[in-house]
């Protein structure tokens, strides 16, 4: 496969773990793009990045870099993609990928348009453990698909100002954990959810701070989950079926599952790759789609999850200073 040549724009904490990442593989991140040029270049001495661009806007002008990580607050997503898709490069770009179905249906034409590989970096789609159990569950040994539960709490400070509360950085728990809930539910369920029921508790700040979410598609197939930034809860989802369920612990980047089978109480542990390795699998996977290899980047999921977020925050009347 060729070497590929990528470039990140924004160089903050998740920045940090891409570019150690793709030194596992024994290549630097070749460039880096930043608000805020001071940081760009400590991000490449730290990291070993030859190129840094005076204005973030260069890097899509870079004929040298074939992908470009967008790692940046949410609301400014859509604007880097559409600059990085016109200029033919491909984009990994963080979640929550755009703020509404809208903007991503727009990316995604771009990119089609200009045979382009447009993904978001949802590790669920990209770590082993879940590609491994979507197979046991795909062999039918545990029957039909009945509920999922996923629950998503982290403990955030209470300061309407940083990027979890703040609206102005299209911030929430939707947004920003629930993605990966319905990312987890949309990874087992064998179509979309058609029906959706919510509950929200908002922030002072306007954004969504806890939420109850249920979910069916037309198998029946439901879904609870349950979002806050301001409780920890236990990072385990469940999956469960006619003659078994699933535990996965350690979510969103697990490694390890059980698997308990109902009809005689046996157990099966599940381990397959690395925690730590969460974003090398991004990365190898991302390639292999710009190669052509393969495709497991999983738009159409990505869209899904996209659509239902923006329902959500339609029946709560819940819009970012973007959309108007
Ligand atoms: N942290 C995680 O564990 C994690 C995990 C998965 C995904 N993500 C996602 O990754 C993205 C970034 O998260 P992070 O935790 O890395 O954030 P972070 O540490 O706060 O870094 C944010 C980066 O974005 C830049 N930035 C901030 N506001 C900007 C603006 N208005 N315009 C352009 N650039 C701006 C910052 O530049 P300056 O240097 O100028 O401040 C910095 O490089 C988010 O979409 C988040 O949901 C984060």
């Amino acid at each position: 496969m060729k070497e590929y040549c990528w470039a990140t724009l924004g160089c903050g904490e998740i920045a940090r773990q891409l570019a150690e990442n793709m030194k596992k593989r024994g290549k630097a991140l070749y460039g880096v793009g930043n608000r805020t040029y001071e940081n760009a270049v400590k991000f490449a001495q730290t990291y070993g990045v030859e190129k840094v661009y005076h204005n973030v806007h260069d890097i899509f002008h870079d004929d040298k870099v074939d992908i470009i990580y967008i790692s940046t607050p949410h609301n400014t997503h859509i604007t880097y993609l559409i600059e990085a898709l016109k200029s033919g490069k491909h984009v990994l770009c963080e979640k929550s990928v755009t703020l509404n179905s809208a903007e991503l249906a727009e990316a995604a034409d771009l990119a089609g348009k200009n045979n382009l590989v447009l993904a978001e970096a949802m590790t669920i789609y990209h770590m082993p453990l879940y590609k491994k159990l979507q197979e046991v569950v795909k062999s039918g040994q545990l029957g039909p698909l009945r509920f999922v539960q996923m629950n998503f709490g982290s403990y955030k400070d209470y300061d309407m100002e940083n990027r979890f509360f703040n609206r102005n950085l299209a911030g929430g728990a939707l947004l920003d954990i629930g993605v990966y809930a319905l990312s987890f539910a949309r990874w087992f369920m064998t179509e979309a959810p058609d029906q959706i029921l919510s509950q929200v508790k908002l922030a002072p700040s306007g954004v969504d701070e806890q939420a109850g979410i249920l979910l069916m598609n037309s198998q029946q197939e439901m879904a609870t989950i349950s979002l806050s930034l301001h409780a920890k809860q236990p990072k385990r989802g469940t999956v469960a079926f006619d003659k078994g369920y699933i535990e996965i612990y350690e979510y969103p980047r697990a490694d390890k599952a059980v698997i308990t089978y109902t009809e005689d109480n046996r157990q099966e542990v599940i381990e397959a790759g690395n925690t730590d390795d969460a974003l090398l699998y991004e990365i190898l996977d991302m390639e292999k789609a710009v190669s052509g290899e393969a495709d497991e980047m999983h738009l159409e999921y990505t869209t899904d999850v996209m659509n239902m977020m923006t329902r959500i925050r339609s029946d709560w009347n819940m819009k970012y200073p973007e959309e108007g």
